[in-house]
């Protein structure tokens, strides 16, 4: 069926455009992520109020529903290796990739010790109260040292990257203009289907 087989292709990645799971995928973590960053960006400015409980009531959840999703992505992104559009050759190319497995890094790094933390804590981790791991009598010393002293730091880097990132697609669409944000916004745009 030339319809669904159209239906099917959309869903993957193209040389000349993200498909409809990877565009999916970024956009749906670039919400939750700039969530959390959001909530612990008024937590340091503004400390106790209201507002920020409701944020720090919500980023366990969020995050453990970002480390899953990223988790498919990182899957998805293999999957579709020889797939997506290219970066070009040269400097600026390498930047990109470069920059782009950066993001990757800390996506995975920032609520992966956050996660192994919890684990081996006296408090335990029980996201949306299913219990994944239970309270210990004791810390594990190493992983509370890890998201002691990784965590946090690693969330401002994460932020500084996405603003870099923001800042080259700014730079792609205004200076540049090679339609390289409708390639993550809508294939048809990108490829004039
Ligand atoms: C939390 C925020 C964000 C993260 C972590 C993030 C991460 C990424 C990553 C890893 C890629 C590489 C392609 C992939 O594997 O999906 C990418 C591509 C892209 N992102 Fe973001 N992104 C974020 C926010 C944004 C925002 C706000 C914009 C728009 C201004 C944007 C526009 C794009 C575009 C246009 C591409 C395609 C770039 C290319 O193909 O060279 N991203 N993003
Ligand atoms: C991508 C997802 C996440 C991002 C971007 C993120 C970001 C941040 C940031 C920027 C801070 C503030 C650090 C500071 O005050 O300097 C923070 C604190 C915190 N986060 Fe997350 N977080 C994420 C996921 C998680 C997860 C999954 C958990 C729990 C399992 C968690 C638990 C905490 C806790 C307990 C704190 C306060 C203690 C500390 O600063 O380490 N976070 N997070």
């Amino acid at each position: 069926m030339p319809l669904s087989f159209a239906r099917s292709a959309a869903l993957l990645d193209h040389r000349a455009a993200y498909g409809t799971i990877s565009r999916l995928l970024h956009w749906a973590l670039a919400a939750l992520i700039l969530w959390q960053l959001l909530g612990m960006t008024l937590r340091a400015l503004l400390g106790r109020t209201p507002l920020v409980s409701f944020f720090v009531g919500t980023h366990q959840q969020v995050g453990t529903v970002i480390f899953v999703l990223v988790v498919a992505r990182v899957i998805w992104m293999l999957a579709m290796r020889n797939r997506r559009p290219a970066h070009g050759a040269g400097l600026l190319g390498w930047m990109a990739k470069a920059g782009h497995a950066a993001l990757y890094l800390a996506m995975v790094l920032v609520p992966l010790v956050a996660i192994l933390r919890a684990a081996g804590s006296t408090r335990g981790f029980a996201p949306f109260g299913f219990p994944v791991f239970a309270p210990r009598e004791t810390d594990i010393g190493w992983m509370k040292t890890l998201g002691d002293s990784l965590h946090g730091e690693l969330g401002w880097v994460l932020a500084a990257l996405i603003g870099g990132h923001v800042l080259m697609v700014g730079v792609h669409e205004i200076l540049w203009r090679d339609g390289t944000l409708s390639r993550m916004v809508s294939r048809r745009r990108a490829r004039n289907l």
